[in-house]
């Protein structure tokens, strides 16, 4: 599949890295293209991998990750363009963290909103599903760096879009365990794990942790 990761943090560099292992074509985005960053990690990922700016990213894919801090993710999208998303999965990785008062930071969006939800409405025609932001980036690759199974939180408007999104994961990173929690709505509840899990990595002092859901 051809896939773009619009980010050249750690999140889209992991995930590029893995995806490209798995033997897709991913692009990398930036705001501009060419930068030193998104080309050494080029270099490593190998396999086809290229880089460019969101827009090209985003031109390139069947599938996209956004993997942009929360609070620019709009900016980011509104750069790799609304016709390049349109029609196409769009995975939000992103949290909403806000650290401009210090730590821990606070969510910027929560309770009636959510940065999914967000993307959403500003891209209609894209179907956005919302996973992944609630562990450590090592983690979203390689579920078995926590023991036992634990649990990966899903959610879409689009019925297709999400079976997708939970087969990637499956298939392609490991996880055992995926829960649909419904639709784009539910990424409130997702991005509002993140300050139960900042707390828990202070406490148990690993980025290794997520939830098991037991019912
Ligand atoms: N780190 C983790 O373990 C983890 C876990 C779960 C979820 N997440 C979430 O994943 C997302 C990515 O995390 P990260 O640490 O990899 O990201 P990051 O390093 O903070 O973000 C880097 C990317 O954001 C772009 N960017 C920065 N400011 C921008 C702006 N004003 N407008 C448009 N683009 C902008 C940068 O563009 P340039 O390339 O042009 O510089 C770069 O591509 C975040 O939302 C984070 O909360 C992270």
């Amino acid at each position: 599949m051809r896939i773009g990761i619009l980010g050249t943090g750690v999140v889209g560099k992991t995930l590029g890295a893995k995806l490209a292992k798995l033997g897709h074509e991913v692009r990398i985005g930036s705001r501009s293209a060419g930068g030193e960053t998104a080309r050494a990690w080029v270099k490593s990922a190998g396999g086809g991998s290229t880089e460019g700016t969101f827009a090209e990213a985003s031109a390139h894919a069947e599938l996209v990750f956004n993997c942009t801090p929360g609070m620019v993710s709009l900016e980011a999208l509104k750069a790799a363009g609304s016709r390049n998303l349109e029609g196409k999965t769009l995975i939000d990785v992103s949290n909403p963290l806000d650290s401009s008062k210090g730590m821990p930071p606070t969510l910027s969006v929560c309770n009636t909103d959510s940065v999914g939800e967000q993307i959403q409405r500003a891209f209609p025609t894209a179907k956005v599903v919302k996973s992944l932001n609630t562990v450590t980036v090592a983690v979203m690759v390689d579920p078995s760096l926590i023991p036992g199974v634990h649990t990966m939180f899903v959610s879409g408007n689009d019925a297709k879009a999400t079976a997708q999104v939970i087969d990637l994961l499956k298939t392609g990173f490991g996880w055992k365990e995926v829960m649909d929690l419904g639709d784009i709505t539910a990424a409130r509840a997702q991005e509002m794990i993140l300050p139960l899990w900042l707390r828990l990595y202070t406490k148990l002092k690993t980025p290794n942790v997520n939830i098991r859901v037991a019912f």
